[in-house]
């Protein structure tokens, strides 16, 4: 019930305050050509998508409760979107048929990171990007330690939710080269949720 029905309602608030929408506005319309979308939630994204650059979204989500609250933003746009309900862990695509894949504030929640970027490196054409936008370990000690105590706890509460992944070094460790990166902390949220690791990568 949590899951299905009341989590998709928290996350889509919580990823939609101000400040995080306009860091989707800085990151989406740099998708290029055929796009995944990993993680896609409420379809959030689909808004800042550029339509003169995008030939399509694949929108992978595995929750039927996001696909379903995704449901008005999807019949509301332009883009031609298409769902894929498995997790990133198992990417139906073919290798090397995606020009981006996307990637905002999911990383945070997927099992096995490295098999699900293993797989978005398979599916990625060799001059690909990967664009990313995700919270993690703070820069802070102070905050680490916080972060460290409290994510056991919240990510029972957050769907899985884990606060303190070096997103930077789980990006680089999966055989992607990061091209452009930001580390910022982003304002009036809560720092133990709100260092966003900003950039893009490309295959090695
Ligand atoms: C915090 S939400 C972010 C949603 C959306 N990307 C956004 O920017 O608002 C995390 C999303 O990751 C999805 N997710 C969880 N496990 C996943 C997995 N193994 N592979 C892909 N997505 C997953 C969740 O269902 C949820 O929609």
């Amino acid at each position: 019930m949590y899951e299905r029905y009341i989590l998709p309602h928290l996350i889509n608030c919580a990823c939609g305050s101000p400040q995080i929408m306009k860091l989707r506005s800085q990151i989406v319309p740099k998708c290029s050509g055929r796009v995944l979308e990993v993680g896609a939630g409420s379809a959030i994204n689909l808004q800042f998508y550029d339509p003169k650059s995008v030939e399509f979204v694949w929108g992978l989500e595995p929750s039927i409760g996001m696909r379903n609250k995704a449901k008005s933003n999807v019949a509301q746009s332009g883009i031609d979107w298409r769902w894929l309900d498995l997790p990133g862990e198992q990417i139906p695509l073919d290798d090397e048929s995606v020009d981006t894949v996307l990637l905002t504030f999911t990383l945070c929640t997927i099992v096995d990171t490295r098999t699900a970027l293993a797989q978005m490196r398979r599916v990625l054409k060799p001059n690909g990007k990967l664009l990313f936008c995700e919270h993690g370990l703070s820069a802070d000690l102070n905050v680490q330690k916080w972060q460290n105590r409290i994510n056991p706890l919240w990510s029972r509460l957050a769907g899985g939710c884990q606060l303190n992944r070096s997103i930077d070094l789980l990006i680089s460790d999966a055989g992607f080269q990061i091209n452009e990166l930001s580390k910022i902390n982003v304002p009036k949220m809560p720092s133990f949720a709100g260092f966003v690791y900003m950039g893009e990568a490309s295959v090695l």
